[in-house]
């Protein structure tokens, strides 16, 4: 399976320059700019898979969406995937799949989320009202529907980024895990500077801005989003130690500054089989070598998946982590992230909770999010998975190394990984 191109709008914090977009819309933006750069036909699409974590209640296929908002041939089948912030590796894999199987050979994957516009719900009290309201044939029937009406039934019910089994908020399950994994405030923040101070030379010096598709504001469409604006170039550890934690604002250390933002933006990935690629005479960025899912008890360390996953990948690609030449991890916190690069080069780790004998090893932090990562460069939920393929498949070709791994942890304590090795 091979990575032809990927490309992605600007991601922008929610609440500003792409809030009038909903997902769909960021996705179709995502998608037509894939297709235009790629000098790909709409007609030689096989399927169209794509990813979001908060689906519009109106437009729930949003894969299907994204081929009329991108004027795609209709003909084209797309489903989508829900897996958390995996959801747009989910859509990835599932390419692969069909890739492998021989189902399809030419498949457009990726993912967008837009956090300024989630659906708010009313309870399901006054839903069921609603409902009994639409379905009542007379006065009467009308009046007993309303009867008994509370003002409080119409309080909103927003989405909530919080675990239904625990109850627990990522942030709050990222503060666990800085508690129960010994990582230290300075740590976090050290980790997140060095996010923002590489996202900005990445965009200083020419890496990032190629991925990135400049999209019109609208209302007006008077101005162009064109890069990621929650990098902080200002930003110190002096400025970042000031910031009060969020989730336990006693004894926490997880804040503002070492989470990744609410994001909104999209991705788009266009993945090929091989033998059509070379057929086509196209450039191949990179090959899929292997990848891998986890599972744990999201009562336990809920964003530890990639210590899990990451192994399994390795070892489907025939790999050590010593082959590994490039690392980009999803950063939904400097906790998270540190807490997995703790557990990759833990032997406890690995004897009590993998059953292996050894650790899988250290990462060396000069391999590790070159560009920087998602807290610096922000976190679409739906997006995110795709923007590290991309980002790890250009990187192969820039610098020569031949194998690259990308981790993502998610909600519901999944984890994600992924082997690719250079195309060309
Ligand atoms: C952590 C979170 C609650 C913070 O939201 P917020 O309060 O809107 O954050 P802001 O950007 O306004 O930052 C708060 C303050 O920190 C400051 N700040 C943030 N990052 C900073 C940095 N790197 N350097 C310096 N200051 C920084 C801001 O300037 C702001 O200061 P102000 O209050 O004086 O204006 C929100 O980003 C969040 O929920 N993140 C996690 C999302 C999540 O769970 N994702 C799932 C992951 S899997």
């Amino acid at each position: 399976m091979a990575v032809i191109a990927g490309w992605r709008t600007p991601f922008e914090r929610s609440g500003t320059l792409l809030e009038n977009l909903t997902a769909v819309e960021l996705g179709g933006i995502a998608v037509k700019e894939l297709v235009a750069r790629a000098n790909l036909s709409g007609s030689e699409i096989d399927e169209l898979i794509y990813g979001t974590v908060i689906p519009s209640v109106s437009r729930p296929n949003i894969a299907r969406e994204v081929v009329f908002e991108a004027a795609l041939p209709k003909s084209i089948p797309a489903s989508s995937v829900i897996m958390a912030c995996a959801s747009s590796n989910r859509a990835i894999t599932d390419a692969a799949e069909r890739i492998a199987l021989g189902l399809a050979d030419v498949v457009v994957a990726g993912g967008a989320e837009s956090l300024s516009d989630v659906p708010v719900l009313f309870s399901r009290e006054f839903a069921r009202r609603l409902m009994r309201l639409s379905r009542a044939k007379n006065a009467s029937q009308k009046a007993k529907a309303l009867s008994g009406f509370r003002p409080g039934e119409l309080s909103p019910n927003p989405p909530a980024i919080a675990e239904f089994t625990t109850g627990l908020s990522m942030g709050e399950s990222a503060e666990k895990m800085a508690k129960e994994n010994g990582i230290s405030r300075e740590a976090q923040d050290e980790f997140a500077l060095a996010s923002h101070r590489k996202a900005a030379a990445g965009w200083d010096n020419g890496i990032l801005p190629p991925e990135v598709v400049p999209v019109p504001v609208p209302p007006k469409f008077e101005q162009m989003a064109t890069t990621d604006n929650n990098i902080r170039r200002d930003s110190s550890l002096e400025q970042l130690a000031k910031l009060p934690p969020v989730f336990d604002k006693k004894f926490g250390s997880v804040t503002a500054g070492n989470s990744s933002p609410l994001t909104d933006g999209a991705s788009a990935i266009l993945l090929m089989s091989e033998e059509r690629a070379k057929a086509d005479g196209r450039r191949i960025l990179a090959f899929i070598r292997s990848w891998a899912y986890s599972g744990v008890d999201p009562g336990e360390q809920l964003l530890q998946g990639p210590a899990y996953a990451a192994p399994i990948a390795l070892d489907r690609a025939g790999l050590k982590l010593s082959d590994i030449g490039r690392v980009e991890m999803h950063e939904a916190f400097a906790a998270q992230v540190l807490s997995n690069l703790q557990a990759f080069a833990s032997e406890k780790f690995a004897r009590e909770k993998l059953g292996r004998q050894s650790a899988l090893g250290e990462i060396d932090p000069a391999i590790l999010n070159l560009y920087g990562g998602s807290i610096a460069i922000g976190h679409p939920f739906g997006a995110t998975g795709a923007r590290l393929v991309t980002t790890l498949s250009n990187e192969l070709v820039r610098s020569g190394v031949q194998f690259g791994l990308l981790t993502v942890c998610a909600a519901g304590a999944l984890g994600h990984a992924m082997v690719l090795e250079r195309g060309e």
